[in-house]
């Protein structure tokens, strides 16, 4: 594949900020545990030397294939290994001795642009397809399997909460009453019930299935419990002078991602006005963005995938000095 059609796989969101954050080191060791179409996986290989090693993991197999096929032409000292795993398998494929090393690990959460575009994926309400959704697709509930399970509650819920969607009970309503006819399992279909429930102005302001299709993404990919697992796991595998870099695209994620970064810098659980610290809890080091890194208008054009995009990045100290939290 050329560099194009690498691009129309999926083009990398903020690929050099990211890469300047990890502060790639040559002889160095990285996980890059979202490869999609291997963008960012393939900067950080191409910067690695004698010594350095890039574990580029996803839970898609056919990332994981646009993946290798990407690291096999970058020109790079560094090693490399793919591996097919979700954040909630992380880290049990890391070898023991790579435990409290890791130099730099990214995660660019959200979907890639070639599970969007293949209308069989089910991601798109644009394109006809089953409604499946799964990243995975060897693994778990379909997204037309959950609907078909869910009380109308629940999906008023869900799509309250992930898809931040104001009229969830409409949709919620129509859903219901079209699954008691028959099963809901292509996209269009599900799209059509979306767009009879709404009201007709929300119908002009764009497509009224954007919000639903991505609670439903959130819900069958588990995306939520995923990344809370990922955060918790992090502090723990990261060596002193690491950094941790997450790209999140929904204000759920990105609230969770700058919750745990502020956690780790002042994890001091004290009343305020207590005069010294008897918790004992000391912090893991330095929170790098207080504001997160956003795209740049020449990026938001290029990609408008970008334009939700918020980069968070920490670096871990095993001993952090106040010079250091200046
Ligand atoms: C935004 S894309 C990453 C694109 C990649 N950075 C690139 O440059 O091509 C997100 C990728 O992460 C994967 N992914 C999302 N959540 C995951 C999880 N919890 N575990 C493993 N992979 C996940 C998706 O399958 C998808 O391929």
């Amino acid at each position: 594949m050329t560099s194009a059609d690498y691009d129309a796989w999926h083009l990398p969101v903020l690929a050099q900020e990211a890469v300047e954050a990890l502060a790639v080191k040559a002889d160095g060791l990285y996980i890059d545990l979202t490869a999609g179409g291997g963008g960012h996986s393939a900067l950080i290989l191409g910067k690695l030397g004698e010594g350095g090693r890039l574990y580029a993991a996803d839970r898609d197999r056919e990332a994981l294939e646009a993946s290798e096929a990407r690291l096999a032409g970058v020109k790079t000292r560094g090693t490399y290994q793919l591996i097919g795993a979700t954040f909630t398998g992380f880290p049990s494929w890391l070898d023991l001795r790579d435990k409290g090393r890791i130099d730099g690990l990214l995660a660019d959460l959200g979907v890639s642009s070639h599970q969007f575009d293949c209308g069989d994926r089910g991601f798109s309400y644009l394109k006809n397809g089953p409604l499946d959704i799964r990243m995975n697709r060897e693994q778990g509930v379909t997204a037309a399997q959950l609907l078909e399970s869910l009380s109308r509650e629940d999906l008023v819920t869900l799509l309250r909460i992930y898809g931040e969607e104001s009229p969830a009970a409409p949709i919620a309503a129509a859903i219901v009453r079209r699954r008691k006819q028959k099963p809901i399992t292509e996209t269009l279909d599900l799209a059509q019930i979306i767009a009879s429930a709404v009201p007709a102005r929300m119908r002009r302001e764009g497509n009224p299935a954007r919000k639903t299709f991505q609670a439903l993404r959130m819900a069958v990919n588990h995306e939520q419990e995923e990344l809370a697992h990922l955060l918790s796991e992090i502090p723990a595998l990261m060596a002193d002078g690491g950094r941790a870099v997450l790209i999140s695209f929904h204000s759920l994620e990105d609230r969770m991602v700058k919750q745990a970064m502020r956690t780790w810098q002042s994890p001091c659980q004290c009343p305020r006005d207590f005069p010294q610290c008897i918790c004992g809890k000391k912090p893991l080091g330095i929170n790098l963005t207080p504001k997160p890194v956003m795209a740049s208008a020449g990026e938001m054009t290029r990609n408008p995938r970008s334009r939700s995009a918020k980069l968070r990045a920490f670096e871990f100290h095993k001993e952090v000095s106040h010079e250091l939290l200046r």
